[in-house]
């Protein structure tokens, strides 16, 4: 029998437990050894929970425990989340998380500590919930050179986008609605401002070049700016607009950002609605290749923890590779990407829109007082010179 541990009782914490308990038969064939929950730490009692015998105050009875040999941290945050992960790994327990915050911040040095201490830490859940990105990353995508990595990496602003789409409601109406019915977190600054799309993007575009991306490195704009007229326009195109996080390798150079992107809504990604998640990954061999699924919440997370659990039960004494060194990736800013912007002015601006912006295409909509165009494909630092010479209500990228 092998011992595992839950550290946070919260909402995935609370899923790993189910998940272990109602797929036991199915999880202990595939783990090789049947597993057991021995304990479970948080700072509350659960009076009348099936497990409240299990559940412990102090982290030192689990890591003082020789039996415990698998954890998993679903507490999320730096601390003490950090300080537990470390102390485990170096007594020889593997640890399992979906803490993202963590990952991306300390991942290369925790995957260190691991393999020092034959033992593993696993973080499948930590970007894109439920949907299997990681372990094909590290382990299905090993014959390929990945060139780019494009995701919808959050579930609560594509929600947000899709109803805004959908229902032409506007930004901050549809995040009430999503806050009232538990969708969205009553402090949403993390997902609405990119900061959550950008530690996951920080972690892919990391095993994407199995050296450290820095999140804090990465341009994150998020989607507050976003207006009902910004979908008229988009539909008027035949696009959408998405919250995208992307990594591309281009001519030896590497971006990374988070940004709302106009797409088309022939691209794959467009398809991508409500909480639902997507990766799309480019390979030079396999070319593309894209990954869906439930991105959030309590039972698609915490399968994916479990799934890391099972790889760890087989894995006991044994280190599971991952490739991502603590060597820092140096990104390239994106003021050199080139691409075309979608770009609203005061209608009585058009006349010097179009001096200053040559060859712009106008985009035809019923928005009043308004004047709209697509650029030329032109580098972002242009862009941003010749936009603050004509004074612009809005501009998103566009991506081809
Ligand atoms: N707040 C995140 C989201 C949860 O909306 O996608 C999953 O990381």
């Amino acid at each position: 029998m092998i011992q595992v541990a839950v550290l946070g009782y919260g909402t995935v914490g609370s899923g790993v437990v189910e998940v272990i308990e109602k797929n036991k038969q199915e999880i202990n064939k595939k783990s090789g050894e049947a597993l057991n929950i021995k304990y479970i730490l948080d700072l509350r009692d659960f009076p009348g929970d099936p497990y409240e015998e299990k559940v412990v105050h102090d982290v030192e009875v689990i890591l003082n425990d020789p039996e415990v040999k698998i954890i998993c941290e679903t507490m999320g945050g730096i601390k003490p989340a950090y300080d537990f992960t470390k102390r485990a790994l170096c007594m020889g327990k593997s640890v399992c998380t979906s803490n993202k915050e963590l990952v991306a911040l300390h991942g290369p040095e925790l995957i260190q500590v691991a393999h020092e201490h034959q033992c593993n830490y696993l973080f499948e859940a930590s970007v894109g919930g439920g949907i299997p990105i990681i372990r094909p990353l590290n382990y299905s995508l090993t014959a390929e050179r990945i060139d780019a990595i494009t995701g919808i990496l959050n579930g609560t602003t594509n929600y947000i986008l899709t109803k805004m789409e959908r229902e032409g409601a506007d930004f901050e109406e549809v995040l009430r609605e999503a806050q009232e019915k538990g969708y969205a977190e009553r402090n949403p600054e993390a997902d609405i401002e990119g900061y959550d799309a950008c530690r996951k993007i920080a972690i892919l575009s990391s095993l994407m070049c199995c050296r450290n991306v820095k999140y804090e490195d990465i341009y994150t704009e998020g989607i507050a700016k976003i207006t009902p007229e910004d979908f008229v326009y988009a539909k008027s195109m035949g696009k959408t607009i998405k919250l995208l996080a992307q990594s591309k390798e281009v001519g030896g150079k590497m971006y990374a950002m988070v940004a709302p992107f106009l797409i088309s809504i022939d691209h794959p990604l467009s398809m991508v609605n409500g909480v639902f998640n997507a990766v799309w990954v480019h390979g030079n061999m396999l070319g593309d290749s894209m990954y869906y699924g439930r991105g959030a919440g309590k039972l698609p997370t915490a399968s994916a923890v479990v799934s890391d659990v099972v790889d760890c039960a087989r894995h006991i004494g044994k280190v599971i590779m991952c490739f991502w060194d603590d060597e820092d990736v140096e990104l390239t800013g994106i003021e050199e990407a080139e691409r075309r912007f979608f770009v609203r002015v005061p209608a009585q601006k058009e006349m010097d829109a179009l001096h200053v912006f040559e060859r712009a295409s106008v985009v035809e909509a019923d928005v009043p007082g308004e004047f709209a165009f697509v650029t030329d494909q032109m580098a972002e630092k242009e862009f941003n010179e010749k936009a603050g010479q004509v004074g612009v209500i809005s501009r998103i990228r566009i991506e081809e």
